[in-house]
């Protein structure tokens, strides 16, 4: 391993050579299914993959997006992620958080273009995370789910701190319904806040949803104040909770803005900034622009992603209800929930070193994402078989056995 990199990620000493369909294949011919795989890789690796790499270059096009002349392959791509997430406009950026930014940036603007110069601070949701920078980390909840390290030491002082234009609305404020009162007590109302950013299920190391009706009343509150109602749905979208956006899940009005990554791009860089034609106007010439978004390589990929989706995406929706099913059926484990692709299942308390699933599991061939004792989170790419599902099952058979259980 090499002593140079940064610490700041745990890494397991397995050096990957090759990645296969869902596997990914070690120096030692080793084959580990990539169950964690950053929720990035939507059909694997290889195949599918590396047909669409060797056609674009075929095409010799520039890997990057020369952005003040037009490339067709851009432009394609932009109105097919458009027509088939329900949006006039799309703003692409190289990274989720740069996603969130650029909304927040957005959402500031259009009611200061209004002459509402007040409306700048941007509400987010109790367990939340919107990524690292220091605007992602103003919206992430400290103590949620994101990480229980991500703001300490990095002190916001100079920037913003964490309580200004920023602000997380607690549990028991969205369910006892007292947006009002908990605005008034922070010394603000309706017309100083510029936008909610919410995301519908939160994906983040668990599976849990903020639930129809808390969303619902967001949504309508925000339509009734005047305020923008935006969905971070990096992790969520893109087939993750079986559709293409999962507000459509939850029975949601089409947000003003939507914030998309992860699986967009099939694990090349690239996120979108969805929203309607008023508000993309907000974005004249030269207020915002990020070097590498939109680069014509991960253009290209997502393209042929959207092409996958369109034809494949629905069947795959079956193997997600069996492996939900056969997950329910096996011992020591509690609870599983599952939303489409994203899924958890939480070890019972009979299994006395929980913390340690994921390092068990490599041992039997899974790559397992594991942050916290529970939940364990599945994020498997959407091409796995019945075949494959099963082999699984029997990998987290074995590892459970392999651990310390208390009958
Ligand atoms: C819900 C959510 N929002 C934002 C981000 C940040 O995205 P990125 O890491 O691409 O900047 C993530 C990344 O994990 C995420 O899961």
């Amino acid at each position: 391993m090499s002593k140079h990199l940064f610490n700041n990620i745990e890494r397991r000493s397995i050096n990957i050579v090759k990645g296969e369909g869902i596997y990914l294949i070690d120096d030692k011919e080793n084959k580990f299914m990539d169950l964690w795989g950053d929720y990035i890789h939507p059909l694997g690796y290889g195949g599918y993959i590396n047909e669409s790499l060797t056609e674009f270059i075929h095409k010799s096009l520039p890997h990057q997006n020369p952005k003040i002349i037009q490339v067709d392959i851009v432009d394609k791509a932009a109105d097919m992620l458009c027509e088939m997430a329900g949006y006039d406009k799309v703003l692409f950026t190289s990274s989720g958080v740069l996603g969130i930014e650029a909304a927040v940036k957005l959402a500031r603007k259009y009611w200061y273009d209004k002459g509402l110069y007040n409306k700048k601070t941007i509400l987010s949701l109790y367990g939340g995370f919107h990524g690292r920078t220091y605007v992602g980390l103003s919206l992430s909840d400290a103590d949620g789910y994101g990480s229980p390290y991500h703001r300490s030491g990095f002190s916001a002082y100079g920037c913003d701190n964490w309580e200004s234009g920023y602000k997380i609305i607690p549990k028991a404020v969205l369910e006892k319904r007292q947006l009002k009162s908990f605005l008034k007590n922070h010394y603000l109302d309706c017309d100083t806040i510029a936008a909610i950013l919410v995301t519908t299920i939160n994906g983040v190391n668990t599976v849990f949803s903020y639930g129809k009706k808390n969303l619902l009343y967001l949504q309508s509150f925000c339509k009734q104040k005047n305020i923008l109602f935006i969905t971070d749905e990096i992790q969520t979208g893109m087939g993750c909770c079986g559709d293409i956006l999962s507000y459509k899940i939850f029975g949601l009005n089409r947000p003003d803005i939507s914030v998309v990554a992860k699986k967009l791009a099939m694990g090349f860089p690239l996120a979108a900034v969805l929203t309607t034609e008023e508000i993309s106007e907000t974005f004249t010439y030269g207020t915002h622009f990020d070097t590498f978004a939109g680069g014509t390589l991960a253009c290209f990929m997502m393209f042929k992603y959207l092409l996958w989706y369109k034809n494949n995406f629905k069947d795959t929706l079956k193997m997600a209800e069996y492996l939900g099913k056969e997950l329910q059926k096996l011992p020591f484990i509690s609870k599983v929930t599952r939303f489409g692709w994203q899924m958890a299942f939480w070890l019972d308390d009979k299994i006395k070193n929980k913390k340690q699933f994921a390092s068990f599991a490599i041992n039997n061939g899974l790559i397992i994402g594991q942050f916290r004792e529970n939940p364990i989170k599945l994020q498997p790419p959407f091409i796995i078989t019945k075949e494959e599902i099963d082999m699984m099952i029997e990998k987290i058979k074995r590892t459970i056995k392999d651990m310390e259980v208390q009958e």
